[in-house]
């Protein structure tokens, strides 16, 4: 079998097409046969090391964590998922490992994958539109009828809130790169503002602020929000945790692996409710360059990179 792995921290130049031995699923976990694999952000982030104190100093580590594909078998305690299904999920942070041939991953990491959905539209979801769901619904108790700001209302995060958001009966305002703003306004956010706006001339008009770009000021997020509303920021660091402890608007979400929250995306996709446009498709043996350059490149993305196999 082969994955992509790396034997020491570090930049896109560590990354190695290499045999595998795919460990047993342990208990609670499954083994897939992946189809499709989708790149994040954290990806890079985890291979440079900057989850040391959970990912360790083991090496080779596998890359990757969203996927789709076939549970080719299931360890002790499984009880949702069995041989043979069809399945979209995330490998653990520790785990990783998604581009490859076979992943293991934690049970409440997968569901079913609806027929109806590709392998690549599938595998692009998990991550993105879990943290969307995860911060719009625990975090900002989001109802119908109320308002969402969200910033990079165009990246993976923001686009799986924007539409999760609509679905749910708010109405959705946020920002984006000036020359996206057309397809930002075709998604249905309003109002649409430029990433450098003046939040003034929004202030107080959000129950929920959603920085999904890691750009947004706090104190722009504060003008935004209403009284009693909520600012989501998906950006953690351990300060932010202490002011998210304070009393007031301010929240950090790191997402978690909720098999129930995960099938509520899942069935949006399905409904043709939530969509991810899909930047490029490399086959796994083509997904160094593809991966080294998506990584370097600065400007918009155009959707998600994606490794079949
Ligand atoms: N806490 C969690 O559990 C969690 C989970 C998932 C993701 N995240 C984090 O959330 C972030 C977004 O993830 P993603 O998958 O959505 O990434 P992404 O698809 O790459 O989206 C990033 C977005 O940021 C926008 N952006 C770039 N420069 C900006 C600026 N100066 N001001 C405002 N926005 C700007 C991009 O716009 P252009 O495309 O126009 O450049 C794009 O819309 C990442 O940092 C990721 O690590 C956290």
């Amino acid at each position: 079998m082969k994955r992509i792995q790396y034997h020491e921290y570090g930049g896109p130049e560590v990354m190695r097409l290499e045999d595998f031995e795919p460990a047993r699923p342990g208990k609670g976990e499954v083994l897939v046969r992946v189809r499709a694999a989708a790149v994040n952000p954290m990806d890079a982030g985890i291979r440079a090391g900057r989850l040391k104190m959970v990912t360790g100093r083991k090496f080779p580590r596998g890359l990757g964590h969203d996927f789709s594909g076939v549970v080719a078998a299931v360890g002790d305690g499984v009880t949702r998922i069995r041989v043979g299904d069809e399945v979209v999920g995330g490998a653990s942070i520790k785990g990783a490992g998604a581009f490859a041939e076979m992943v293991v991953a934690e049970e409440k990491g997968v569901v079913k994958k609806p027929a109806n959905i590709s392998w690549e539209e599938a595998a692009a979801l998990p991550t993105p539109a879990l943290t969307a769901y995860q911060a719009l619904v625990n975090k900002g108790r989001l109802t119908t009828g109320q308002s969402v700001f969200v910033a990079a209302a165009l990246g993976a995060v923001g686009r799986s809130a924007v539409q999760l958001a609509l679905t749910m009966g708010a109405s959705v305002g946020g920002s984006c790169r000036g020359s996206a703003v057309q397809e930002a306004r075709d998604l249905g956010v309003s109002p649409v503002v430029e990433f450098d706006f003046d939040p003034a001339r929004l202030a107080g008009r959000f129950d929920v602020v959603l920085d999904a770009s890691g750009k947004l000021p706090l104190t722009s997020a504060k003008t935004l929000v209403k009284s009693g509303g909520h600012i989501i920021d998906i950006h953690p660091a351990p300060a932010k945790f202490v002011r998210a402890a304070l009393p007031g608007p301010y929240e950090v979400l790191v997402a978690s692996a909720v098999p129930a929250d995960l099938e509520q995306v899942v069935r949006a996709a399905a409904r043709g409710a939530l969509r991810m446009p899909i930047a490029a498709t490399v086959p796994l043996g083509e997904a160094i360059p593809a991966l080294t350059e998506f990584e370097r490149r600065s400007g918009p993305r155009g959707g998600k990179l994606i490794i079949t196999s």
